[in-house]
């Protein structure tokens, strides 16, 4: 199938749904790639990069699936063949008009911003992808207008105090600010209703404010709900004493599917210094900020600059371009099960029934809602017409682990049955330690698996020195037994060095 690239119509808008990079992706997955003349122009991404990455370009709105930024214009639609996928950030919440528009037409249209928030579709995740982004910009926006230092400096000529920051909401966007302000120096600070936020905010070098409310609880879905007027009443005193001691403010609250939460009133920012800077990250949903004008920055009487942008990603196009072709890329690879550039939409699967929002000219939006924890659905969560998607759990069956078991402990009895006394008695230690590793590993915490590998690797290293011990043995199967064993806990142990070493490469700067 033919996947067409095409050029952003949204004014302001520099980013482009491919890169030279994720095109040479695509074609591995057997799809032919044709990019609209200069639409990488803004991103840095010239038409020649294109062709060298083995993409043509042309017309990309006549490919059979064709990728953007945003949804398409009319007159784009118009021009879509029938039977066409439309693959963007369609806002199908907030743009009922777009997805009637849609549904007129004989396509199917996947809005990338309607991927649910699990594990297995992170890697899709354009929301996260470009949030990341933006927080990391609001800092840079918030320091250009702030005209200080961050970091604080002692000078011959004198000290210099460091900025003070607070980042209000701390999701994925509050997290990249908060790491990014206190990178450049400054004391950050963080508040948000999940409490189990704090330890981030701390690993992060910042200090969590928490708002004494019985309305905070933990949240199973990663998103918090609408607040109670307790909450917000506490959370408003909060900042009403946190502001006049604070240099930037960077407000991310956000709550799916509602107006941004005003966090902050005109009298709040009338009390903080002339100077300060405020960046309104929800300004496109209603802002967290009395005072905030989507897309502009402004400065209030008393001399404190909000600033709303609303296209703080595109501010650096082509690492956002580069992040948001990979997302695509990942969900070409999903819908893509035989890797050979045919698209297949299965309904069955829960994220790609979660994005769709036209089915071959038939509205299918909104989806049902997906349960994205463990915990239990509620009653609310459960009581409108469609049913709850839940993400299949990939275990194993009880009967199938039975089998397995049955199979394996036969295996083990014929092995006894033959081999000598003397190692019977290793054999039948061997066996109940493979039982006891399996319940005491098996429940030890994914994120306790590191220092887990440290212990298996000393344990393997034992191994590995009574096998050699035991390898020149006069019996046959020793041998055999023992050359396995080495083999086993070498892998073990070399397998930890390779993966300790990818990871401290993720943290390395070059
Ligand atoms: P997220 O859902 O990961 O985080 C939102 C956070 O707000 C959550 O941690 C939530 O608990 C918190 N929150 C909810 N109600 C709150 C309240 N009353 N007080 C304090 N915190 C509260 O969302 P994400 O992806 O981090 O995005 C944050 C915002 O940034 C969104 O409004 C998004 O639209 C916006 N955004 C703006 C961009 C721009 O260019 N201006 C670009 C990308 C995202």
């Amino acid at each position: 199938m033919l996947i067409g690239v095409s050029k952003e119509t949204t004014p302001g808008e520099t980013r482009v749904a491919a890169t030279p990079a994720t095109v040479v992706q695509l074609r591995k997955l057997g799809y032919e790639v044709v990019v609209d003349v200069g639409a990488g122009a803004k991103a840095d991404f010239s038409d020649a990069a294109y062709l060298d990455a083995g993409a043509s370009v042309g017309d990309a709105l006549s490919a059979d699936i064709v990728f953007g930024v945003n949804g398409p214009s009319v007159d784009q639609l118009d021009r879509l063949r029938p039977g066409a996928t439309v693959v963007a950030i369609l806002s199908p919440a907030f743009k009922p008009e777009l997805v009637e528009d849609l549904s007129r037409r004989p396509i199917t249209a996947l809005a990338m911003d309607a991927v649910p928030r699990i594990s297995r579709a992170q890697s899709l995740d354009v929301l996260s992808s470009m949030a990341n982004i933006a927080g990391y910009r609001a800092v840079v926006e918030a320091a250009h207008a702030f005209g200080r230092f961050f970091t604080g400096q002692v000078t011959a000529a004198g000290k210099v105090p460091p900025a003070r920051v607070l980042v209000a909401g701390v999701g994925v966007a509050g997290l990249a600010a908060i790491g990014a302000a206190g990178s450049l120096g400054a004391v950050v600070k963080a508040t948000d209703p999940r409490p189990e936020v704090a330890d981030q905010v701390k690993s992060l070098g910042g200090e969590y404010l928490s708002v004494a409310s019985a309305d905070v609880e933990i949240s199973t879905t990663g998103y918090a709900k609408q607040m109670s007027d307790d909450y917000n009443a506490r959370a408003a005193a909060l900042y009403a004493e946190t502001l006049p001691e604070t240099d930037i403010v960077i407000t991310t609250a956000l709550i799916p599917g509602r107006p941004a939460p005003r966090l902050i009133t005109a009298e709040m920012v009338a009390a903080m210094k002339p100077g300060s800077v405020i960046v309104d990250m929800a300004a496109a949903n209603g802002g967290n900020v009395e005072g905030t004008v989507p897309g502009e920055s402004v400065v209030t009487d008393n001399g404190v600059t909000i600033i709303g942008y609303t296209d703080l990603a595109g501010r650096l196009p082509a690492q956002a371009s580069q992040l948001y072709g990979t997302n695509l890329v990942n969900l070409m690879k999903l819908m893509t099960p035989h890797q050979d550039g045919e698209l297949v939409l299965d309904f069955d699967d829960v994220v790609q029934r979660s994005i769709t929002v036209v089915r071959d000219g038939e509205p299918t939006w909104p989806p049902p809602p997906v349960q994205v924890s463990a915990a239990p659905v509620s009653a609310a969560a459960t009581s409108g017409d469609a049913p709850a998607l839940t993400v299949p759990r990939q275990s194993i069956s009880t009967g199938r682990k039975l089998g397995i078991t049955g199979v394996a402990a036969a295996l083990l009895f014929a092995l006894i049955a033959v081999s000598p006394t003397a190692l019977q008695v290793h054999l039948s230690v061997f066996a109940l330690a493979i039982v006891i590793g399996y319940y005491v590993i098996g429940n030890v915490h994914h994120a306790l698996h590191t220092p887990l590998m440290s212990v298996t690797n000393a344990i393997s290293g034992i191994i590995v020195v009574g096998a050699m011990l035991q390898i020149g043995h006069d019996n046959t199967a020793v041998t055999v037994i023992s050359f396995a064993a080495i083999l086993l806990a070498s892998i073990n142990v070399f397998g930890g060095f390779a993966v300790t070493r990818r990871m401290l490469a993720m943290f390395s700067r070059s």
